[in-house]
């Protein structure tokens, strides 16, 4: 078993990525695909068991339709082509956010993803689409009080989309910024966060493994000495 049990990522900069090869923001996006299959691979290997993935955000409704369509389709596409492999490779995809307000299609796409893939063990891909941390930690505590339970710490981990799944070791952002985008703020209190000026095409799979063998070097204190 690897000391890394969870690695999430904010995958930034595909847009910048496809207009600076003088194509569209969308030829971007379908560049970071290949990224992702990339990362994967890496993820894989290394037995990492939990990787979750920045798709969506509950911010990018603010987008041209355009381009949020384009990913939709993306997204779909991945997935009619992909889930077959994800599920040979005992792979299991959870999708975590509020998918009901995406398009039908998609929804059942979705569904019969997660579906197929429920009982897979090898890694677990949690595919952030229309999540806001924000909107996760509302819903938690709707749910808490809904129960009647008390507020601490165990009930809110429990009650987050990510309540199967151990708190992020690692936290990667590409694309040069450096923040955090309403992404896993609970989750990522004690992360290693390590943030990378590429964008996300141009990341490769040595940057990745690159920074996982740096974490593997850090002291991690939790608050002790
Ligand atoms: C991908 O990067 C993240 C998604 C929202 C799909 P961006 O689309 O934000 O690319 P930049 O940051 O504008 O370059
Ligand atoms: C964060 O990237 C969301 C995803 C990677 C899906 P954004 O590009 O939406 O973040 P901001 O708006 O620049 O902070
Ligand atoms: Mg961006």
């Amino acid at each position: 078993m690897s000391p890394i049990k969870h690695v999430a990522i904010i995958m930034d900069g595909n847009g910048r990525w496809g207009l600076k090869k003088r194509k569209s923001r969308n030829f971007g996006h379908r560049a970071g695909l290949s990224t992702v299959e990339k990362i994967l691979e890496v993820t894989i290997k290394k037995k990492i068991k939990y990787l979750t993935l920045f798709a969506f955000s509950t911010e990018n409704w603010k987008r041209p339709k355009k381009e949020i369509i384009f990913l939709f389709n993306l997204l779909e596409e991945f997935l009619i082509n992909k889930i077959d492999n994800l599920k040979k490779n005992n792979i299991k995809l959870k999708i975590i956010g509020n998918k009901k307000v995406f398009p039908k299609k998609l929804i059942k796409i979705l569904d019969k993803s997660e579906n197929m893939t429920r009982m897979n063990k090898k890694l677990q891909i949690n595919l952030a689409l229309n999540y806001g941390s924000k909107d996760e930690l509302i819903n938690a505590f709707k749910k808490i009080h809904k129960k009647k339970l008390l507020i601490n710490k165990k009930n809110i981990d429990k009650n987050l989309y990510t309540s199967d799944c151990p708190n992020p070791d690692i936290l990667i952002r590409t694309g040069d910024t450096k923040r955090l985008s309403n992404f896993l703020l609970w989750q990522i209190a004690y992360a290693e966060i390590f943030f990378v000026n590429k964008l996300w095409p141009d990341f490769t799979k040595n940057n990745y493994t690159l920074i996982l063998n740096k974490f593997l070097k850090i002291k991690r204190n939790f608050g002790s000495i």
